[in-house]
């Protein structure tokens, strides 16, 4: 496999970071979940006080506690501000706060050369809503991941159930419905599909069927 960039994009719950650890793990790329960075600074805004609508406030945290990433038998962890907050960062309360914090001009400028950084090399896996557009705009494979509302929420809401996390279906829903609507409207770099993005449907589709779809797509490209 070539040392490419795989930029893997897509709104709430579509399948993106499953996806994206498989095939990192296959390729031996470094995975890097750019949503887990903009719920890192979303904890610790809760955290330290500072309000969703604090731009410079916001800017401020995420130069003094750097996020890390830490590969583990049991997966990644991330770690904020000394602590591991692989799970607090998956609760609801961070989980809708996100969007707003992550809205913000100056607070996507610092995470975007943040992820340029990681991603300088080559060999990475990269997952959020602004990767192939923004973040690796010359990514050599681009895919934007989309399934039915419905099928997320339920993805989700099976996640939760395995993570002792309990919720209401229609609320969850919901939720998803608000985060792709602010994600999707917000000024700077929305989500959206880029040109040169190969779109996949996964409504009704296996983790499996949907890697198998990428391997077909990075062969028809000549990286594998
Ligand atoms: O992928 P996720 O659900 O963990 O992402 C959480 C939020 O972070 C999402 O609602 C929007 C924001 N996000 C973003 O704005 N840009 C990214 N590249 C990744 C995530």
């Amino acid at each position: 496999m070539k040392n490419i960039s795989l930029a893997i994009d897509g709104p709430a719950s579509s399948g993106k970071s499953t996806v994206a650890k498989l095939l990192a793990k296959e390729f031996q790329f470094i995975y890097t979940d750019t949503g887990a960075m903009y719920r890192s600074l979303t904890y610790l805004a809760i955290t330290h006080h500072v309000t969703f609508d604090d731009e410079a406030g916001l800017v401020d945290l995420i130069k003094k506690y750097p996020i890390s990433f830490k590969q583990t038998e049991e997966g990644q962890l991330v770690f904020v501000d000394g602590k591991d907050v692989t799970d607090a960062i998956r609760q609801p309360e961070v989980t809708n706060a996100v969007s707003e914090v992550s809205a913000h001009a100056k607070v996507r400028e610092e995470m975007v050369a943040l992820q340029q950084t990681i991603a300088e090399n080559g060999g990475v896996v990269m997952d959020g809503r602004d990767i192939g557009t923004a973040v690796l705009p010359n990514a050599e494979v681009k895919i934007f991941l989309v399934a039915s509302v419905t099928e997320r929420a339920e993805r989700r809401y099976k996640e939760n159930l395995e993570k002792g996390i309990a919720t209401d279906f229609e609320t969850l829903k919901k939720e998803i419905q608000q985060r792709d609507y602010i994600d999707s409207t917000r000024e700077v770099s929305p989500l959206t599909q880029a040109d040169d993005a190969v779109r996949i449907d996964t409504t009704g589709m296996s983790i499996d069927k949907v890697v198998d779809a990428i391997h077909q797509i990075i062969k028809e490209k000549g990286y594998l």
